[in-house]
């Protein structure tokens, strides 16, 4: 299993179909979730960037980083830390797995 915070139930966000590099937006319980696919391994963390909420999934990939498409933090998908520069600022992740087609992401019972 990739990386993530695995508390919560999974749930499905559909049927995914990245290629190697690629991220894309899935919404689940009132949650907006970048999902990208790297070395094979879906990596999932929260959307909005906690800069000025860019979304991440239109984020420019480097191995296991992501840049925020509009100034550029780096996040690292494994951890949510921000990498570029060491303030604290983080994302969440989340667990992943497949189930047939379709992919599901560890959701935390918490509201959003
Ligand atoms: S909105 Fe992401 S770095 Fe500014």
């Amino acid at each position: 299993m990739p990386p993530g915070d695995d508390h919560g139930r999974f749930v499905s966000v559909g049927r995914l179909t990245l290629r190697d590099g690629e991220g894309v937006c899935v919404r689940a319980r009132n949650r907006a979730i970048a999902v990208f696919k790297v070395d094979g391994a879906l990596l999932a963390i929260d959307d909005r960037c906690p800069h000025q909420e860019a979304s991440l999934a239109e984020g420019e990939l480097d191995g296991h980083e992501v840049l925020c498409p509009l100034h550029c933090w780096a996040f690292d998908l494994r951890t949510g830390e921000r990498k570029d520069a060491p303030t604290g600022h983080r994302v969440r992740t989340y667990a992943t797995k497949r189930q047939g087609d379709e992919v599901l992401v560890a959701l935390p019972e918490e509201p959003v």
